[in-house]
């Protein structure tokens, strides 16, 4: 969604202002922009499209100064348009803003300015921002610190934004409520950022702002001071990403590179966690809550998107193996419901980005009703992290491309040490606990070798498939989630219409929907569910449905009834969603790349969504 990158210092900001524009586009966006202010004032270049159609722009001239803002616009208000792109200016041409996430009140603002005679050029509600900033600071007098303090607190909904001005050159000031940004510490230089991206190759040194909190910049240094004008004492931190990880690293595209470093994604998510020699898995980042999770009545776990499939994935791991009732959420509809959170609940939120809108107001709400809140997200110093009371980091490492896939994987390691954790003394012996840990050692071979099997393959099947209009997957048990993963993964890239199905459901609608033409994939892997699977296939295959299975390298009975049959690697049931998502990744990356579409950024998809 919307990416913000700032900048102050003694270089040139354009070229700065429009890498960091560059790497925030994976965020997803339609429209980018500049403000610069140097000896020429404060020039302002917006164009819809992508950020090399600005550079395109500005190629007429470059923008003089050293201080500057940037933006990359998700249209919310208004359509994706030059003139709805960010920044926007002050009537009087002084000062601009770049803004993410939503005014709610934007309405009963704007129709007070407009009697007050302000004109609006665009749809956005960021104008009416502009403007009340520029009002506040007529009527009283103010500075532009002052006022766009004193704007703020008149602001209904989510907001992060940065403002510079021409009466000023040596002023950079930001604000967030709800939009992450990161101040940036350089050696007499300061960046801000929506998040880490555009800022790595620059700073190691951060400050996470928090909601609620402005901080003021300049040469000389930064002062942060909450709204209400208190000062703050901020801590700095240390970024954990580094440049190479952010970028392509001779890959065609993030998601392909993200794809491939599943291995290694999850042998760092392991790392001093999963211990086979001792059989025991150690999660310091829970250590202190671990009594109150292994007691609970019931756990909760809330996420969108794909962290909701592998919270689904979660809710098979930990009920088998705990045997504490779960139950999974899409936390835009759990923060809506009114649910039921008693105390000796434990609301567990899983985020990649650590900053998604709905995940992060299911963690408000479950602390508000005073159960203990736990994070699973990949982010470090992330919202989501921050605010739960305590959580395991994936260490995945940056994912960049918008359809998740090591995060994924990732998330489903943690899940399964929490699970396996949680079964000493209920469901396994010692000994059977030390042989489940020692499986979840051996995954990420198991992985590597899937990847070196089935690229080719599944390259030359994306070949036959990428004309179809719609995809059905399906399968049981630890795979049913996986199938809507499946789905999503090629819904969201190739835009080919895709369902996800437990297998069995079939029967109760999308049987109708099968010819020649449909595509089924089937997870067939020889688990407990394996017969029940079969017979599904012969259900399709008897009707014509083109198959594709995925199933164990050992099977060989599949081959008369299928198009395709892609083996993978045995590994344990519980274990299986981690081999098993990686064909399908790879087949919706193929098609994708075949049908032309933009794998990493596909259209009107956001990394991140911080708007509800
Ligand atoms: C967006 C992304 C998805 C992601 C979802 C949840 O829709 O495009 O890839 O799964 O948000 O994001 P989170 O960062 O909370 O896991």
């Amino acid at each position: 969604m919307c990416g913000i990158v700032g900048y102050i210092g003694d270089k040139q900001a354009e070229d700065l202002l429009l890498t960091g524009l560059k790497r925030l586009e994976y965020r997803g966006y339609d429209s980018a922009g500049l403000a610069v202010v140097g000896n020429g004032g404060l020039r302002v270049e917006k164009k819809e499209g992508k950020v090399d159609d600005l550079r395109k722009a500005l190629s007429n001239g470059s923008m003089e100064g050293t201080l500057g803002v940037g933006h990359t616009r998700w249209a919310t208000h208004g359509a994706p348009n030059d003139v709805n792109a960010h920044p926007h200016v002050s009537s009087d041409g002084a000062f601009a803003v770049v803004h993410n996430g939503i005014i709610e009140n934007h309405g009963v603002i704007k129709k007070k300015l407009k009697e007050k005679g302000y004109q609006f050029d665009s749809e956005t509600d960021t104008e009416v921002l502009v403007h009340l900033i520029e009002e506040v600071k007529r009527e009283a007098n103010l500075s532009l610190p002052e006022a766009v303090q004193q704007a703020l607190t008149q602001v209904v909904g989510a907001y992060g934004i940065a403002v510079v001005s021409r009466e000023d050159p040596d002023l950079l000031i930001a604000a967030r409520k709800g939009s992450p940004l990161i101040l940036g510490v350089g050696d007499g230089e300061y960046f801000i950022g929506s998040d880490a991206a555009p800022l790595v190759e620059h700073t190691r040194k951060v400050v996470y702002l928090s909601d609620g909190e402005i901080v003021t910049v300049r040469r000389s240094g930064y002062q942060v001071r909450t709204i209400d004008d208190e000062p703050l004492d901020k801590e700095v931190h240390e970024l954990e990403w580094s440049l190479g990880e952010i970028e392509k690293g001779g890959y065609d595209h993030f998601m392909l590179k993200e794809i491939m470093e599943q291995p290694d994604a999850l042998e760092d998510a392991m790392r001093g966690r999963v211990r086979p020699a001792e059989g025991e898995i150690v999660l310091g980042g829970l250590h202190q809550v671990w009594d109150q999770l292994r007691d609970a009545d019931r756990i909760i776990i809330a996420a969108c998107g794909t962290s909701w499939h592998s919270g689904l994935v979660g809710e098979y791991l930990i009920e088998t193996f705990s045997r504490i009732p779960v139950e999974v959420e899409y936390a835009s509809e759990f923060r809506y419901r009114d649910p039921i959170i008693r105390e000796d609940d434990v609301v567990l939120v899983l985020s990649q980005s650590g900053e998604t809108a709905d995940t992060l107001a299911a963690v408000r709400q479950a602390q508000s009703r005073g159960a203990l809140c736990l994070g699973i997200c990949n982010v470090v110093g992330s919202t989501i992290a921050r605010e739960t009371d305590a959580g395991v980091y994936l260490h995945a490492g940056p994912e960049i491309g918008v359809a998740s896939t090591k995060a994924f994987t990732a998330q489903v390691a943690v899940l399964s040490m929490i699970a396996l954790k949680l079964s000493k003394g209920r469901t396994l012996s010692d000994a059977e606990r030390k042989e489940h840990i020692q499986a979840l050692a051996e995954v990420p071979d198991k992985v590597r070798a899937v990847l070196r099997q089935s690229d080719d393959a599944l390259e030359s099947m994306a070949q036959v498939y990428r004309y179809a209009s719609n995809f059905l997957y399906l399968g049981r048990g630890y795979n049913f989630p996986v199938a809507l993963e499946g789905a999503l993964k090629l819904k969201e890239i190739s835009y080919i219409h895709a369902e996800g199905y437990p297998a069995a459901e079939m029967k109760h609608g999308p049987i109708a929907l099968i010819d020649r033409f449909m595509p089924v994939v089937f997870l067939a892997m020889k688990d407990s569910t394996y017969d029940k699977v079969l017979s599904n296939i012969e259900e399709v295959a008897a009707r014509d449905g083109s198959v594709i299975a995925i199933t164990d390298e050992e099977n060989g009975e599949l081959d008369e009834l299928c198009e395709y049959v892609l083996r993978i690697p045995q590994t344990k049931e519980f274990l299986s969603p981690l081999l098993t998502v990686i064909p399908l990744q790879l087949l919706s990356y193929h098609i994708a790349v075949m049908r032309g579409c933009h794998v990493d950024q596909p259209r009107n998809l956001a990394k991140s969504v911080t708007v509800e």
